[in-house]
Formats: structure tokens, sequence, C-alpha cells
């Protein structure tokens, strides 16, 4: 069949969605696939139901594309599509509510607060402690977040992610390790440590800088891998998640795990996480693509 690789739209991470969605459709052009690149514009609905797919392959990223209306949209035009359904997608791309459930459910996220005008800036300090992380709640790529040590920066980052998004929340900053775990077709993959020069894994570090490290192994013992891999797939289900995403966690000085948040839609660029989780199982780029297809065909 034909196969629509969704990708570019209209959110911030545009530009990743865009080599995301070129290395998906190179590698499905190389394995013989009938598919063709779909950037996802205003008249993407009249496009989608005028020329006829009959899957799609959502390499978008961020709002409009991996938060469940264009889900939503594939769904009415009886198009098969990868990744999670309607309301884990829009869930998964609200850090804020993803939180909530797995708070709900007794898995270990860190203490966060929504942030407003009106907030006491000072007394969020005071309740989340000297290290805080200011993030737009429906945000990806690290875009809009801050690192904050006081409540004059917090008053301005928030101020900052604002221009991202209506919902912001202030979290506890966990001080320690930071590891990635890949979900391909019901399976945690190995964990993946990510090691930055930055404050934090921000944009640059995940595009652009040379001197991220990523270490796979991750340098966990076996017990601890499975711990975590565990917890992520746990995590995963919780929200509703089917197909594929990434769970991104941080280890604090003690070695207890904390859920940041899942991505729906991960990055699919040729130095992403989740190609690079693929590989140390043996699973080409190409391998990997043509698997997340075929489960759609389920
Ligand atoms: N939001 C980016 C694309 C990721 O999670 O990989
Ligand atoms: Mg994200």
């Amino acid at each position: 069949g034909r196969v629509a690789v969704l990708m570019g739209g209209v959110s911030a991470e545009r530009p990743v969605s865009l080599r995301s969605g070129q290395a998906v459709l190179e590698a499905l052009i190389a394995e013989g696939v009938d598919a063709v690149g779909v950037d996802v514009q205003d008249d993407i609905a009249a496009r989608l139901a005028r020329e006829h797919f009959d899957m799609a392959f959502i390499a978008l990223h961020g709002r409009g594309g991996e938060d469940g209306t264009i889900q939503g949209l594939l769904e009415w035009l009886k198009i098969p599509y990868t990744g999670s359904g309607v309301m884990a997608s829009a869930l998964g791309m609200d850090k804020w509510r993803t939180k909530l459930i797995w708070q709900a459910a007794g898995l270990p996220t860190p203490a966060a607060v929504l942030l407003g005008q009106q907030s006491d800036w000072q007394q969020v300090m005071n309740e989340l402690g000297t290290d805080v992380i200011v993030k737009p709640a429906h945000e990806g790529s690290s875009i809009g977040m801050r690192k904050v040590h006081d409540a004059q920066a917090l008053q301005d980052s928030y101020q900052f992610a604002s221009q991202y998004d209506a919902l912001v929340l202030a979290e506890r900053w966990i001080s320690g390790r930071e590891y990635t775990i890949a979900v391909v077709n019901g399976q945690a993959l190995p964990v993946i440590q990510l090691r930055t020069s930055h404050e934090f894994y921000d944009y640059e570090a995940k595009y652009e800088s040379a001197d991220t490290q990523y270490l796979l192994p991750s340098g966990l013992t076996a017990e601890k891998e499975n711990e975590l891999q565990q917890l992520s797939m746990t995590a995963f289900e919780l929200i509703g998640c089917r197909g594929w995403g990434r769970v991104d966690v941080m280890a604090d000085a003690e070695g207890r795990f904390w859920l940041l948040e899942v991505n729906t839609s991960p990055g699919m660029t040729d130095h992403s996480l989740v190609p690079m989780a693929a590989r140390a199982i043996g699973m080409s780029f190409s391998q990997l693509v043509i698997q997340l297809l075929k489960e759609v065909q389920k």
C-alpha cells in the first residue's frame, strides 16, 4: 500500500520533524515501500482525503501532530497510523496531566506546580527546592525550558515559557543522571544514559552539540536496568500508549528513578535515541521503520 510520511507541521519542533520525516521517508523508499512525504499544513484534511493513502507514518513532533489532533483526523479518514491513538497522544503531549496520572497510580515523578501571573514565586521555590525546572506543558525538545535557582529567575522563566504555552509548570529538579527508554512494539529496548555539559539536556545538547554523550549500555546494573525498563513500560501503558514511544527518566543520587515524560512520537533523525537503542539489539534504522509500520497492519 501507499504510505504517507507525515512531517513538518506547524509546531515549534517543525525543523526536528522535517529531519525525522526525511530519514523515515528515505528508509521506506530504500526498502521498496511506496512512500510519499507529506508536509502537514492547513490543507492536510483535504489533501489526505483527496490522495489515496493506505497508511500514515507519523513523524510529526509537538502540537498539531503528536497531540491527538492528526490522529483524530486519520481516524475519520480511516487511514491506519503508527503509534498512539487520540487519547494517549493528547495526554502524552501534556506533561502536567501525564504527571497527575502517574501520581494517582503511585509512580515516582518529581513534585511540580502550575505557574500563573499570580504565583507566589518565593513560595514555589520553598516548596520545590533550590533547583527547579520551568517547562511549557505542551512542548518538546526542551523548547521554552529553563532551569532556575531563585524566585526572580523563576518568574522570568515563567514569562519566557508563557510565550510557548498557556500552561506552564515548575518541577523539582532531580540532581543525578538522565536516562531514556525506547519502547518499540510493546517491548522496552536497552536503556540509554545521556550526559551533557550543559545545565540540562537542552535543545542544543539534543541536536547541535558534539559533546553530548550517549551511554549504551547505560552503566546501570542488570537489576536496575530491568527495574527501569519495567517502570517505563508501566508508565507507557498507564497513559494508554500503543506501538512505540520513549520514556524520559531521571535517577537521583540514591539511584531512585523519577519519571519525567513520555514522548509518543519520538525523534527519528539518524542521531535520535530510539534508533540508537534499536541498533543495540541489532535492528537497523530501516528495520525499525518497517517494524513500526508492520505493527499498524496488525
Ligand atoms: N520531542 C522530540 C522529538 C523527542 O522526544 O525525541
Ligand atoms: Mg518530549
